[in-house]
């Protein structure tokens, strides 16, 4: 069995065993509901892979590998809130099932519960650990919050946006292989590769996630489709659109009044703002932007002096995000 399989079954294992508390039920049930929906696992198996990558003992990385999926379900839970998202790995969102206070503060106690993960490390390598925690944790909210300020903020330029991505999205897979390297005993230099290495593929991971918020098999993928669109987010797909539409009136004037309009129709947005986006071949222009990534996080890798065979298995597992339809 390949080691990505391994690693995942390992986690869905652990993960189950995880005892969040009971009582009140309003505060511990939507923590259980929304670690038990499934996802990916994509952060943690990062974790035991680099730790891997350096000969650790991968056993000694589950804890912190379990707090990065915590954490990254704690921003899913907030997140889905300030994107007035319906739907989640195919299922209502926490704050639509239950309500936001619940969201929020469920969301509240994942954070803390990460926390209790990560103090299980070594003693010796707490404060190293904790100090990339906290600063990828911090990230994240800039990110989220640049996110915010662009869904209506009308000039962002893609630099501007591909800075946005990385605080709110990649630093949490680059922290996640950063902690690996480290538990795993790899040399500051080679965990900053690896770091950098995740950085890359995860501006690339969140590009393609704005391209299947729009063209993905919506079932598949679990999400409201169209998601972006409505919420006005500055993706890659609409700023590019935006850039292109400066040289054609018609469709500058259509794009204009989509994000303007203060009522819509929602399906009727999709469909129009994605025809125009079919029109001006943006995702293209995301997926050529997607590949670039993905090279710069081949060269970060490159400079890793490490088992091929386990790098490989690295590159086989971006390689599967770059076509990934959930
Ligand atoms: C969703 O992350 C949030 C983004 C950063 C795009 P994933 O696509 O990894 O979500 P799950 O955990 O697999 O559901
Ligand atoms: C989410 O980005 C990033 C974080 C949760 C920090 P998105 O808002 O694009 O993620 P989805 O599409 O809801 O999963
Ligand atoms: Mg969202
Ligand atoms: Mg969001
Ligand atoms: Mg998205």
């Amino acid at each position: 069995m390949d080691s990505i399989k391994k690693y995942h079954q390992q986690l869905e294992l652990a993960i189950k065993e995880i005892k969040y508390g009971s009582n009140p039920k309003e505060l511990y049930e939507p923590i259980d509901y929304i670690m038990s929906l499934g996802g990916k696992r994509m952060r943690p198996i990062l974790v035991l892979m680099s730790c891997d990558l350096f000969d650790g003992d991968t056993a000694k990385a589950i804890h912190p590998a379990l707090a990065i999926e915590i954490f990254h379900n704690f921003t899913l839970v907030h997140d889905d809130i300030m994107d007035n998202a319906p739907l989640r790995r195919n299922q209502e969102t926490v704050h639509v099932k239950w309500n936001n206070n619940i969201a929020i503060l469920s969301g509240d106690a994942m954070m803390v519960k990460a926390y209790q993960e990560i103090c299980k490390a070594d003693a010796t390598e707490l404060p190293e650990l904790l100090a990339i925690f906290n600063d990828t944790a911090l990230k994240v909210c800039e990110g989220q919050q640049m996110d915010m300020n662009y869904e209506t903020q009308l000039k962002v330029s893609i630099p501007q946006y591909l800075k946005m991505i990385e605080l709110k999205t990649a630093v949490l897979l680059a922290g996640a292989l950063k902690i690996g390297a480290l538990v795993g005993g790899a040399r500051e230099e080679d965990a900053q590769y690896l770091y950098d290495f995740g950085k890359h593929i995860g501006i690339a991971f969140q590009l393609q996630d704005d391209i299947l918020d729009v063209y993905a098999n919506a079932d598949k993928f679990g999400k409201q489709k169209g998601g972006d669109i409505i919420a006005n987010k500055k993706t890659f797909l609409l700023l590019k659109a935006m850039e292109m539409a400066e040289s054609n009136r018609y469709i500058k004037e259509e794009l204009q009044q989509w994000i303007a309009a203060p009522e819509f129709n929602a399906s009727e947005k999709v469909e129009a703002v994605t025809n125009i986006y079919n029109f001006l071949n943006v995702k293209e222009l995301a997926r050529n932007e997607m590949q670039k990534q993905y090279e710069l996080a081949m060269n970060a890798l490159k400079k890793i002096p490490a088992n091929e065979e386990k790098k490989n298995a690295l590159i086989a597992f971006s390689d599967s995000l770059m076509v990934r339809e959930v």
